[in-house]
């Protein structure tokens, strides 16, 4: 991961960042600025005067408008520095700059050290840069074929370093959670099943005294009564594994319970998926992978909330012990769901562990994250999660977090006309039915197992953004992390 550090004076650098914005410059003298033009950022240490003259005229020929993201570089033959970037900040908040801090990564890979100047006022772009920086400049990669980018360093230049140290520390352990996150998404199911990961979650918590881990394997699942989690691993040689991890800070007064969907390879199970659907199906734990790295965030900012986070994982296969279409299935705590499509299985993981949560952890608040439905993309397209809640207070406060933290998603109705649809002839409830809107049907099901805490949970179907076609902002095609960010956010807002 690059180095980020900040700084008070330059030490001469060889590449130097200047912040510009939209507008032309407003001297006098220069009336026929065009209106698309862009002008210099005021910056708390200022370049010298040859250099801020330098790049202030050069500003028209390099046709930049002052967008977020935008980059130039200017050379310098035997000046210093010798390379001038010009970076586009927009209208400075926090999300331009994580734009304008990710395109200059990948612009300046070839640099190996590079000096930005701030403003003045520097908290929000110092948190949007460094957190631009670190998930722009992210790569996932299994050899070293391609090379690696050069940029190692950047140095930032502020009034005050030690009055921005916090912000740089929540920066940093949210791209690297966030990273983590992506990290465990991209890894091929080859390498990624339900032992692998509980393995990355222990060496992970590791040396982390305040950081309680419990994996449940195949015969204590069996034990306690965790039938969803075995029906749906029954199939996979590499049996399931129920991941619990407690963040238990003293004096904290809120319990939190994070649940995320961990199937480490989706087939379909009997039910199979055909080829094109199940191409990306490595990526079907990516809701335990963002609840994870947010625990272990909060660990990290020493978050004065309790969070307990629970990953069922398993691997939904094809093969002679996998669970039927037909099957009825006794969940943690007792309730049955009769399962006539295989390929719905996530949510008879996620019902184990709601329901083991709301009897057994009896937090506060209880959230899920899941790539639960491709109806998620229907309704919302690919970058937006699918959120529900019944408590209007607690998703509003979970959307406005999401959105700061430069994540999207979009309240969804928990439409009680669809309920009828999960009754089933022989069990409690019916786990696919073929009637409803998909990703609300899945919200409704998820609900039956909330128990008490039905007003205090939100559920966040987040198969659509869980992934990018493409590279774009501080998305880096493949895994994105998704819900990392904004539950950071969210948690730091708990007392
Ligand atoms: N893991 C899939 C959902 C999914 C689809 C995630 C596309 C990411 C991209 C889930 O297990 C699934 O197969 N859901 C079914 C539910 C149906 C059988 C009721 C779906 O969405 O088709
Ligand atoms: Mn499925
Ligand atoms: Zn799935």
């Amino acid at each position: 991961m690059l180095v980020i550090r900040l700084v008070s004076g330059p030490a001469g650098p060889d590449a130097l960042v200047l912040p510009v914005r939209p507008g032309g410059p407003d001297s006098p003298d220069s009336p026929a600025a065009p209106a698309s033009s862009a002008q210099l950022v005021p910056t708390a240490v200022p370049p010298g005067d040859d250099v801020r003259d330098e790049a202030a005229a050069v500003l028209p020929a390099a046709r930049l408008t002052g967008s977020a993201g935008e980059v130039r570089q200017h050379l310098r033959p035997g000046g210093s520095p010798s390379r001038l970037w010009l970076l586009g900040v927009g209208d400075g908040d926090e999300r331009d700059w994580r734009t304008a801090g990710a395109a200059l990564a990948r612009a300046a890979k070839d640099e190996t050290q590079i000096t930005i100047a701030l403003p003045a006022e520097a908290t929000t772009a110092l948190r949007g840069l460094a957190e631009g920086l670190l998930l722009g400049s992210y790569r996932f990669r299994l050899t070293e074929a391609g090379g690696r980018p050069a940029l190692a360093e950047v140095e930032v230049l502020v009034d005050d370093p030690d009055a921005l140290a916090g912000t740089l520390a929540a920066a940093r352990a949210t791209a690297e959670t966030t990273r983590l996150a992506r990290d465990l998404t991209n890894m091929p199911s080859s390498t990624k099943n339900p032992e692998w990961f509980a393995a990355q979650v222990a060496e992970a918590a590791s040396g982390r005294p305040d950081l309680h881990l419990r994996v449940r394997g195949p015969e204590e699942l069996a034990a306690e009564g965790f039938g969803g989690i075995l029906a749906v691993g029954g199939g996979s040689a590499s049996g399931p594994r129920l991941v619990e991890l407690d963040w238990r800070p003293e004096g904290a007064r809120t319990h939190v319970v994070l649940v995320g969907k961990g199937i480490t390879f989706d087939t379909g199970g009997i039910s199979i998926k055909p080829v094109p659907a199940m191409k990306l199906m490595r990526k079907d734990m990516a809701g335990a992978a963002a609840v994870i790295a947010a625990t272990l965030g909060a660990a990290e900012l020493r978050l004065p909330v309790r969070v307990t986070t629970l990953a069922p994982l398993a691997e939904n296969m094809v093969s002679g012990s996998a669970f039927r279409p037909g099957d009825v299935i006794r969940h943690y705590g007792g309730l049955t769901s009769e399962s006539t499509n295989s390929d719905a299985e996530g949510r008879l993981v996620l019902a184990d562990a709601l329901a083991y949560a709301v009897r057994e952890l009896k937090p506060d608040l209880l959230v899920d994250l899941a790539t639960l439905t491709g109806a998620n993309a229907v309704a919302l397209g690919k970058r937006h999660a699918a959120l529900y809640s019944e408590n209007d207070a607690l998703a509003a406060g979970m959307l406005d977090a999401i959105t700061a933290a430069g994540e999207r998603a979009w309240r969804m109705p928990l439409a009680d006309d669809y309920v009828e649809y999960l009754a089933s002839d022989v069990a409690d409830l019916h786990s696919s039915p073929a009637q409803g809107a998909g990703s609300v049907v899945a919200a409704l099901y998820l609900r039956e197992f909330t128990g008490d805490l039905r007003d205090r949970w939100v559920h966040l179907d987040m198969s659509a953004p869980s992934w990018s076609d493409d590279t774009h902002g501080e998305l880096v095609k493949g895994a994105t992390g998704w819900g990392v960010r904004g539950l950071l956010r969210w948690l730091a807002t708990l007392g």
